[in-house]
């Protein structure tokens, strides 16, 4: 029988990250949804159990590395290990600008929550990812982060000036990359996803795609097999340039 798996999503309390953790419960998994608000991510868990899965909220706040170590420590009290981690969470903070514009304070916002508050949250959850047979750890980023993308004059990537958010994103990609060779030899995938332009509170509620095809692109990297790639960026047509 195969065990069911354990996956954390942070920011799962509305947007992508609320449809990571549906589609993640579709696929029988148990899902830990992360929120900074703990009666939000509550209110997520009554929705999916409403659907028959297996859900329960955890407080993690990008900003406060305590709030992931105690989720940490409540996930391997409850599961023992953590089969999935799905990092999430993110801000396109107040102020965000061209570089010429942009305020040092929102800068560090930007990286605070989106950079540090991610590494923090995996440094947290990283043994209980070990104790998993070949966990997979999926990072949202953006085609935004892409020094390709954005250094082409010629693609609409070149004109979105938000310096904090692309910036920051583009530092989750070395960390994807690093931890990727980091973890090379465990069998644990870390990969960067880029959901594409979603209708949600962040990617305004006229873009294209909806946040369940955003979604999809994470989960298909949180169910790669063991011999597929880890340390890059996908999209839902495929890997992307950094
Ligand atoms: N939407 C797009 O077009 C698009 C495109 C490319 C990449 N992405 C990426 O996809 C991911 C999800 O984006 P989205 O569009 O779903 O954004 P969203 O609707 O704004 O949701 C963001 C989530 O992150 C949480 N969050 C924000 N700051 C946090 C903090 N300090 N601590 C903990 N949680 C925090 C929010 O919590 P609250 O509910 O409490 O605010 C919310 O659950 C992000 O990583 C984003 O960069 C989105």
């Amino acid at each position: 029988m195969t065990q069911q798996k354990i996956v954390l999503v942070t920011g799962a309390t509305k947007g992508i990250g609320r449809e990571i953790a549906r589609q993640s419960g579709a696929l029988g998994w148990t899902v830990v949804v992360g929120g900074r608000d703990l009666g939000r991510a509550e209110a997520v868990v009554k929705e999916l159990a409403a659907d028959g899965v297996e859900a329960a909220a955890v407080r993690v706040e990008a900003t406060d590395e305590r709030s992931a170590q105690e989720a940490a420590g409540w996930i391997e009290r409850t599961y023992g290990r953590l089969d999935v981690l799905v990092n999430n969470a993110a801000i396109i903070a107040d102020g965000d600008a061209a570089v010429s514009a942009v305020p040092v304070e929102t800068l560090r916002a930007s990286f605070e929550t989106n950079v540090l508050g991610l590494v923090a949250t995996t440094q947290a959850m990283l043994p209980l990812l070990r104790k998993a047979g070949a966990a997979r750890i999926v990072n949202l980023s953006t085609e935004l982060s892409s020094l390709e993308r954005v250094g082409d004059p010629g693609s609409p990537m070149s004109t979105v000036l938000t310096t904090g958010y692309n910036a920051s994103k583009a530092a989750v990609n070395m960390v994807t990359v690093m931890l990727a060779n980091e973890l090379r030899a465990t069998g644990i995938l870390v990969n960067a996803a880029d959901p594409g332009n979603c209708a949600t509170d962040m990617g305004g509620w006229d873009a294209p795609r909806t946040p369940a095809e955003g979604a999809a692109v994470a989960v298909r990297l949180a169910t790669l097999p063991a011999d597929a790639h880890t340390g890059e960026l996908h999209a839902e047509e495929g890997r992307l340039p950094w």
